[in-house]
């Protein structure tokens, strides 16, 4: 009887979850699915208390023990987290899921050997695959930490014969974990399973840099869940099977949205080592020799006589925190007749839905943010492109350069608009590390402050120019 409530809480859980991931597709419904998410898994790790014997303190002391250090941990790192660094805390995040998987996969093989029971072949198989993808994924996970924290190099670290080294140790943790599945009774074969797939996450990662990260990012999140799922056949368990899965499934086709969005194939992200080199020099002064500046005032007339504006925000913006600035200028030109709309690129920020998040939180309306295919050929009717914090995303090289890392990346075709504002610091480059020439277009000004104090600066120049 226990077993089958446990088992309906595990149903009532898996459906919550699937509906959240429905429910995070919109801004609208994203609040209310992160809810349905947290009581699914407050269900689920109900439930599982369930499944220990009544007479087993032991085993309820360490499940809270672990639930409140970890919650804590957890808590605190959610509230100080900034949001411009989000992907690095995902990026740990994952990783320890990889190696709670690996741990947990090893403990129960070493359970059951204690126990004298013959593990089956499902059982060892998805210790194997538990144990190598954990590992894949904490390690490949703590090196895309450094790297985005930049405590690394982020650009790609190419290393010769890096093939020939990924290829060995592929087939190293193979051969122990075959091993081990033939005779579970060599438990010992599991450590150099977990050895080769640590030095595997590394050698995996460290070549990947500069804009690919995102992707690297999602893929882990992806084995991540790979490695849960496996953790569950494990454990016989069928929440963490579902779980897992879910997790596995949706980070494989979040990779594949961002490979998209970059028209890369998966192979070339992860093996082509692209964007190693960080330009500069006398051939990047070269691109910037015809830049033309402009003050806040100068702008301010160009849009009191704008009839339609669309606004790009990128990284910078998130880091300046301008979005209620952004908002506020919107909402100025738009008392004044000026249609305002905002063109989201799918990688602009730096995690999946950045801009769309600040945007809303400044509560921006959905209707005015279109995605880059929607907004895309309606560059050519604006008057003026408002460029906030973005480069990558609009650097026309992507089209026109194929030796660019960003090659055949689709962009934002801001330079189709009458006039293009650029809005940062500096001619410093992005993520990519590379010129930019929209920055030097005969079409484009360039307005240098920062997101928050230029938004601001043009706010009081349209104020006066009207
Ligand atoms: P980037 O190309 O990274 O450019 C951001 C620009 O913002 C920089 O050139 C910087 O120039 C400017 N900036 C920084 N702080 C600023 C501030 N306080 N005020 C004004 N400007 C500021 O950004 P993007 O166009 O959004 O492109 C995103 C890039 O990141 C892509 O290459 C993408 O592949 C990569 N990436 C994306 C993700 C996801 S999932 N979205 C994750 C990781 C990486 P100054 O220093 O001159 O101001």
């Amino acid at each position: 009887m226990r077993l089958a409530l446990v088992n309906l809480a595990y149903l009532v859980a898996s459906v919550l979850f699937i509906l959240t991931f429905k429910g995070l597709a919109h801004p609208r419904t994203a609040v209310r699915a992160n809810v349905m998410g947290a009581v699914g898994m407050a269900l689920a790790i109900v439930a599982t208390f369930a499944l220990l014997r009544r007479t087993d303190a032991g085993g309820y002391v360490s499940i809270l023990l672990a639930l409140g250090v970890g919650g804590a941990a957890g808590a605190v790192m959610a509230l100080r987290v900034r949001m411009t660094a989000m992907p690095q805390m995902v990026a740990l995040l994952n990783g320890f899921g990889g190696a709670a998987s690996a741990l947990v996969a090893g403990a129960a093989l070493g359970e059951a050997l204690a126990l004298g029971e013959r593990p089956a072949a499902q059982f060892s198989v998805a210790t194997v695959a538990s144990g190598l993808i954990g590992a894949v994924t904490f390690w490949g996970s703590l090196v895309a930490f450094l790297k985005l924290e930049e405590r690394i190099s982020g650009l790609p670290v190419l290393f010769a014969g890096r093939h020939v080294v990924n290829a060995t140790l592929v087939a190293g943790a193979l051969a122990a974990g075959a091993g081990l599945v033939a005779d579970p009774a060599r438990a010992w074969l599991y450590l150099p399973v977990v050895l080769f797939g640590s030095v595997l996450g590394v050698t995996l990662v460290l070549p990947i840099g500069g804009a690919d990260m995102p992707v690297v990012i999602t893929l882990l999140n992806s084995y991540s869940g790979l490695a849960a799922c496996a953790a569950g056949f494990v454990l016989d368990n069928t929440m963490l099977v579902v779980a897992g899965s879910l997790v596995g499934a949706s980070g494989m086709i979040l990779t594949g949205i961002m490979c998209r969005a970059m028209n890369r194939s998966l192979p070339n992200v992860l093996f082509g080592g692209v964007g190693a080199q960080v330009q500069k020099g006398a051939a990047v002064d070269a691109v910037y020799a015809r830049v033309k500046a402009a003050a806040a005032e100068e702008i301010g007339m160009l849009l009191e006589s704008a009839r339609r504006v669309v606004i790009v925000p990128g990284y910078g913006m998130a880091v300046a925190q301008a979005q209620h600035a952004v908002r506020d200028l919107a909402q100025l030109l738009e008392a004044r007749g000026t249609e305002v709309l905002f063109g989201i690129h799918p990688v602009a920020g730096r995690m999946p839905g950045h801009m769309n998040v600040l945007l809303a939180e400044a509560d921006i309306p959905y209707e005015k943010v279109r995605e880059m295919t929607d907004i895309n050929p309606t560059f050519a009717e604006t008057d003026v492109a408002i460029v906030i914090g973005a480069n990558d995303v609009v650097n026309p090289l992507a089209r026109t350069d194929p030796a660019s890392p960003i090659a055949g990346m689709p962009i934002l075709d801001v330079d189709r608009a009458r006039t293009v504002v650029v809005l940062k610091r500096s001619l410093s480059p992005g993520f990519a590390g590379i010129p930019n020439p929209l920055f030097a277009a005969d079409n484009t000004l360039m307005y240098f402050a920062d997101a928050k104090d230029g938004v601001l600066g043009l706010i009081d120049a349209v104020k006066q120019a009207g």
